[in-house]
C-alpha cells in the first residue's frame, strides 16, 4: 500500500473532492470503486478532514485490517468515540466502575452496555456496535459521515455480513456512508445486483484520470523545487510512461530525482527512471500476478490483453472460450481489467501490462 497524500498534494483531484463533500453533506451514500493506488484513500481523508472542519463527526475504517467481525467492532467502537472525548472519557470510567454500574440505567446507556459486553466477553460483536455512531450523531444533533475502505471484503466475515450492515445502515437518518474499494466490479456488484442486499442503497462514483496538462504543470514544478529542470515533453513523456496511474507516476517521479546526475540526456534519465520504478514495482506486481494464478485462463487472458492478442485462442486449445469469458470477468471483478468497448478490455495499469508483456515465458 501507498503512503496516504496530504490534501495539499493531492494532483487534479480537487473537483471531485468538492463534488462528494457536498454530496454527503447532503446525505448522499455513495460508493467510489477504483483499481489500486489510483488514490481512493488520500481522496477520502482529504474529504474527511473537510467535513470535520465543518463540524461533522467522522468515521474511517478499512476492512482488510480486519480478520474477523469483532476486531472490525472494536474499531468501529473506537473510531466513533474519537468524535466525542467526554463521552470516550465517560465510558473508560464506567469500565473502571463496572462491578457497582453495570445494572443501572444512565444517560449513557450505549456506553455502559457496551462496557458490560466488554468486560463479559472481552469482545464486541457487530449487532453491538452498528447504531452506536446513528446513537450518538442524533444525542449531538450532528450529522455522522462513515468511510467503509474496501467494502467488498468485508465477505470474509461471512456470507450473511451484508446483510447484516445493511439491515442497520437503512435505519440511520444522521449517518451517511462512503464505501471504497479497489476490486471495482466486486464492490459495483454489490450496489447494482438486485439479489445483493445493498442494491440501490449507494451511488456509483468513479474517480476520474488525471488530466495530461495537470500532471505535466504539477511534474514540471515538483522536479524543479529538487532542482531539476525539465520541459513539458519530458513531463508529458513521464506520465505517458506510468499511462498516467497517479500512484505508478509518483513511484516514476521520485525516481527520475533519484537517478539525475546532471549530466544525463533527458532520453536516457526517462529510461533509467523507468527502469528503476519498474523494479521497485516488481514486488507489487509479482503479488497481483500470482493472484491471478489462483483463476484458471486468467493469466493467459492477462497476456493476451497485455500483448494485444485476440482474447479467444484457437479452438480446442486451453483455455476455452467459455473460461476465457470467465477469466475477463474475473480480471474486471478484481479491478485489473477495464471494459472498453464490447469484447475489448485494457489495462487500468499500464505499468502492470508491461510487467506482464516482460515476464519470460
Ligand atoms: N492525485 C494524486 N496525487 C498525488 N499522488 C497520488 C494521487 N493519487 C494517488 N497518489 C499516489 O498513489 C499512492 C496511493 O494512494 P492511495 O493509497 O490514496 O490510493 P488507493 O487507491 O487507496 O490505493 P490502495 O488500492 O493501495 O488502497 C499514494 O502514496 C500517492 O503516492
Ligand atoms: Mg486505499
Amino acid at each position: 500500500m501507498g503512503t496516504i497524500v496530504p490534501g495539499s498534494d493531492l494532483v487534479g483531484r480537487e473537483d471531485i473532492i468538492r463534488s462528494l463533500v457536498n454530496r454527503l453533506q447532503r446525505g448522499e451514500n455513495l460508493i467510489l470503486a477504483s483499481p489500486r493506488r489510483t488514490g481512493k484513500t488520500s481522496v477520502a481523508m482529504e474529504i474527511l478532514a473537510r467535513l470535520q472542519a465543518g463540524g461533522t463527526m467522522t468515521v474511517y475504517l478499512d476492512f482488510f485490517r480486519y480478520a474477523a467481525p469483532e476486531g472490525f467492532a472494536l474499531a468501529f467502537t473506537s473510531e466513533v468515540l474519537k468524535n466525542d472525548r467526554i463521552l470516550a472519557r465517560g465510558l473508560r470510567w464506567v469500565a473502571q466502575q463496572l462491578p457497582v454500574l453495570s445494572e443501572i440505567k444512565t444517560d449513557f446507556g450505549e456506553a455502559v452496555s457496551l462496557a458490560v459486553e466488554l468486560q463479559q466477553k472481552r469482545q464486541l460483536s457487530l449487532d453491538a456496535v452498528l447504531d452506536l455512531g446513528e446513537a450518538l450523531a442524533r444525542r449531538r444533533q450532528r450529522h455522522l459521515v462513515v468511510v467503509l475502505d474496501e467494502f467488498q471484503d468485508a465477505g470474509k466475515f461471512g456470507a450473511d455480513v451484508y446483510r447484516t450492515f445493511r439491515s442497520f445502515f437503512q435505519h440511520h437518518q444522521n449517518s451517511t456512508y462512503l464505501f471504497l474499494g479497489s476490486r471495482k466490479g466486486l464492490l459495483e456488484a454489490l450496489f447494482i445486483r438486485e439479489n445483493e442486499p445493498f442494491f440501490r442503497f449507494a451511488s456509483l462514483e468513479a474517480l476520474p484520470p488525471v488530466p495530461a496538462l495537470v500532471w505535466e504543470g504539477y511534474l514540471r514544478r515538483k522536479l524543479q523545487l529538487a532542482g531539476v529542470t525539465v520541459n513539458k515533453n519530458f513531463a508529458r513523456h513521464m506520465a505517458e510512461a506510468a499511462g498516467g496511474h497517479p500512484g505508478d507516476l509518483m513511484h516514476l517521479g521520485n525516481a527520475v530525482m533519484d537517478v539525475w546526475n546532471g549530466e544525463l540526456d533527458t532520453g536516457t534519465l526517462l529510461d533509467a527512471a523507468y527502469q528503476l520504478t519498474m523494479s521497485r514495482l516488481t514486488p507489487t506486481f509479482g503479488e497481483m500476478w500470482r493472484l491471478l494464478a489462483s483463476h484458471p485462463g486468467a493469466q493467459v487472458v492477462a497476456r493476451r490483453v497485455a500483448t494485444g492478442d485476440p482474447l479467444y485462442g484457437k479452438s480446442g486449445r486451453k483455455p476455452s472460450s467459455f473460461q476465457v469469458t470467465r477469466a475477463v470477468h474475473f480480471l474486471a471483478e478484481e479491478g485489473i481489467l477495464e471494459k472498453v468497448a464490447r469484447g475489448h478490455y485494457a489495462f487500468g495499469e499500464k505499468m502492470f501490462a508491461d510487467y506482464i508483456r516482460d515476464l519470460e515465458h
